[in-house]
């Protein structure tokens, strides 16, 4: 018997506070030993990683697999979207149960257990989406925070799902009383509905006013009132795919004062603006998100945010939809467009080329932002999120040598699209492992279906 199942030689190690060169040994899932040498003789696997970078298993927390969503369901399931993942280094989703109407949340878990159940390559958890609240969803909130369902998702917009203040100041209290987080997605519902009403009865159908019916202000208003509550709560908050700079400022402003306030933004906030609606034809629907694209001094404020740390994840609200067949529902009228795109696969890609490359932000504020921040935040480290002895030996070897443009063909979410298309690319994840187990191995496709395990999660961090 070997003393360990795998040995990764002469990688560049970087973690959230340092980079060193060092060998990592793993055995029965995790990592046993990082020593400056380690004998490959006792490995019964062995993994050069000379001249590349060896991260924690990247954690992406705002995915929607296999999700009905805008009168269709989101294209990538538990499958093609955790194959996707890996291939772009990530090794762990944490992504939406959403509560029915009517429904308990114990039944919407089970709904989404059974679409991932067999079906994932790399590791997952859920938050709990609640859009019906009563006394006994709350006693059900106490319950699945102790059984490792910690984090919550409140809707402050869309028609269905949204809840009002009444519910998020309950779902705050009780969090703030039981250990939990609540995640909002935070934009003004009565603006947003109004706008869309005026669009649309003047006839002003094309995509485009999909983002004039979200204005910054519908998201500024939400985020400030969230906060607001969160504070008199007592309790922490986690904003979702934060957007725009006023809304960051509501932010930095909280924090700056010691509130436990947290946010994160996604890649399309970050290089993708607002002209991108202004595509030939249809393809402004590409697009069609929420929040929407913003003008590019907002994308400058939040790269700035993510350098002084007010910003402390990247996600990717990963939600995709076919241009042909399910973001066409909304040919005729853009509030009939699902609302959401693909973005799973080159989270790590596009923040390492555009965020490091570019020196906005320092590779261990990179590892941070898609590893360690959400680990801590949502109840997952130092099992993961980290290259320390004792963790989940998750690890993504990353060659910052490649150099690629990205092509809808070269991924491997499950859409007819990327919105990232032309994009030049610097470093790319050559192999993910998940709990030592190879899943991408040189850039193909060697992990099981359902090996991927399901996660409890607890001890939630503020960071
Ligand atoms: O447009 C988006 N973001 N779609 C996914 C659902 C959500 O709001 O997160
Ligand atoms: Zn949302
Ligand atoms: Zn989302």
């Amino acid at each position: 018997m070997k003393a360990y199942d795998m040995v990764i030689k002469n990688g560049i190690i970087v973690t959230a506070t340092d980079v060193y060169k060092a060998d990592i040994g793993v055995k029965n899932e995790k990592i046993v030993e990082i020593a400056k040498e380690i004998d490959s003789n006792n490995a019964a696997n062995v993994i050069d990683a000379t001249d590349k970078y060896v991260f924690p298993g990247a954690i992406d927390v705002h995915t929607h697999l296999d999700m009905p969503f805008g009168g269709t369901v989101s294209s990538d399931n538990f499958e093609t979207g955790t194959v996707a993942a890996a291939y772009g280094g990530t090794t762990t989703i944490i992504d939406f149960a959403i509560q029915s109407k009517g429904e308990s949340l114990k039944k919407a878990l089970e709904i989404w257990h059974n679409k991932a159940q067999g079906k994932a390559f790399i590791d997952y958890g859920f938050h709990i989406a609640i859009t019906d609240m009563n006394d006994e969803i709350l006693d059900e909130m106490k319950e699945l925070i102790k059984e490792g369902y910690p984090s919550f998702k409140l809707f402050m917009t869309y028609e269905g799902l949204r809840v009002n203040d009444d519910v998020l100041l309950k779902a705050l209290l009780l969090a703030k009383e039981e250990g939990g987080l609540i995640c909002v997605h935070a934009e003004n519902f009565y603006i947003i509905d109004y706008l869309v009403k005026k669009f649309v009865r003047e006839g002003k159908t094309h995509p485009k006013f999909h983002a004039l019916s979200r204005p910054t202000i519908a998201e500024w208003e939400a985020v400030s009132r969230a906060i607001k509550v969160a504070q008199f709560a007592n309790a922490p908050l986690y904003i979702v795919h934060l957007s725009c700079m006023e809304a960051l400022k509501e932010v930095t402003y909280a924090r700056n004062r010691g509130l436990p306030i947290m946010a994160e933004t996604c890649p399309q906030y970050l290089l993708l603006s607002e002209e991108r609606y202004e595509e030939e034809g249809f393809n402004g629907a590409k697009y069609v998100m929420s929040p929407p694209l913003r003008s590019s001094e907002h994308l400058q404020a939040l790269w700035e945010g993510l350098k002084c740390g007010q910003l402390q994840v990247v996600s990717t609200d990963h939600c995709p939809f076919f241009l042909k067949g399910q973001k066409d529902l909304g040919k005729d009228s853009f509030d009939k467009i699902p609302n959401g795109a693909p973005g799973i696969e080159l989270r790590l890609a596009l923040l390492f080329s555009y965020g490091v490359m570019t020196k906005r932000i320092t590779l261990q504020q990179f590892v941070e932002i898609i590893s360690t921040n959400p680990a801590k935040i949502f109840g997952l480290y130092p099992q993961k999120g980290t290259v320390t002895i004792g963790s989940d030996a998750d690890l993504v070897i990353f060659d910052p040598s490649i150099e690629k443009r990205v092509t809808k063909e070269l991924l491997h979410e499950n859409d007819d699209y990327t919105p990232y298309e032309g994009f030049k690319i610097t470093g790319l994840p050559v192999t993910t492992i998940v709990r030592g187990k190879v899943v991408i191995k040189d850039g193909k496709l060697v992990g099981q279906k359902g090996y991927g395990k399901f996660l409890k999660r607890k001890n939630l961090m503020v960071v």
